[in-house]
């Protein structure tokens, strides 16, 4: 691997050039996402600013960073919810696509209901959705409390009724906005070994083509378990783009090295 170059400390963030010099990940297999020099701008805030990354098929891909530094806008782009400002980008169509969102989004309607609908919208038919909506609840752990209102779930709870909501889709591209955040240790642990089985399937595209991830987190041995690839973001900036071996055992430019110390603290 080659040495790292050093972002300048005093910038508020690294300029056009700087971010030319960082490395960044090629991925081996085909384009998911490609984004090149994105900007995304909320009136004055700039949200993502020169953001240029390729995700290949089968990658995972943990986005990491202090609050605010843009990673669930970057999952917004890549989930076409957020247009940029600036820059090109491209996804494949082709494939499925879920989203795990920061806040999970309820209908005040059954859990079940909850998962079902999203097939149904997908073409399933109704009857099919709510046994297959059965099963995602199972794979959760949560078939349990199948007909309770999921608006009165727990949040952790209802975490895992949308992760369940994304499962049943049988996704291409999984996108995951912290999706542990809210949970206690024996339900963390549990969604995670779900990503990991999620990662190693296949979605509609076939087995040619295994699932892609891109997931937030603020915990990094989560990331060191799940991920394949890290992308440190700061103020908007893609500061490090590295395979997860070399993220946490390589060198670093600086804020990231600061960073990693502080969350290991
Ligand atoms: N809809 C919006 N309108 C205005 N500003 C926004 C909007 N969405 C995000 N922002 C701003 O864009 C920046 C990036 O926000 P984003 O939610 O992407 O950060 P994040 O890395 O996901 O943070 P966290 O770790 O707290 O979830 C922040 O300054 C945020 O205030
Ligand atoms: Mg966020």
């Amino acid at each position: 691997m080659s040495a790292v170059p050093a972002v300048n400390a005093a910038a508020p963030w690294p300029d056009a050039a700087d971010r030319a010099r960082l490395p960044t990940v090629v991925p081996e297999h085909p384009a998911v996402f490609s984004l090149r020099d994105v900007g995304v701008r909320y009136g004055r805030v700039q949200a993502l600013n020169g953001v240029s990354l390729s995700v290949g098929c089968g990658e995972r891909v943990a986005l990491i960073g202090a609050n605010g530094c843009g990673k669930s806008t970057l999952l917004r782009v890549l989930h076409g919810l957020a247009k940029p400002s600036s820059g090109c980008w491209s996804r494949d169509s082709d494939v499925r696509q879920a989203m795990l969102f920061q806040r999970p989004h309820m209908l005040r309607a059954t859990a079940q209901h909850n998962v079902a609908l999203g097939l149904w919208l997908h073409g399933v038919r109704w009857r099919e959705a709510r046994a297959l909506a059965l099963v995602a609840l199972q794979r959760v752990g949560l078939d349990g409390i199948a007909t309770q209102n999921a608006r009165t779930l727990s949040g952790g709870q209802q975490q895992r009724v949308a992760l369940a909501r994304a499962w049943a889709l049988r996704p291409d591209v999984l996108l995951l906005d912290e999706p542990t955040s809210s949970l206690d240790p024996h339900a963390k642990r549990e969604v995670e070994a779900l990503m990991a089985d999620l990662a190693a399937s296949h979605g509609q595209a076939g087995p040619a083509h295994p699932v892609t991830m891109v997931f937030s987190s603020h915990n990094l041995g989560q990331v060191k378990r799940l991920a394949s690839r890290v992308v440190y973001l700061e103020h908007g900036c893609v500061l490090a783009d590295l395979p997860v071996h070399d993220f946490f055992n390589g060198p670093l430019p600086d804020a990231a090295r600061l960073f990693v110390k502080g969350e290991m603290g």
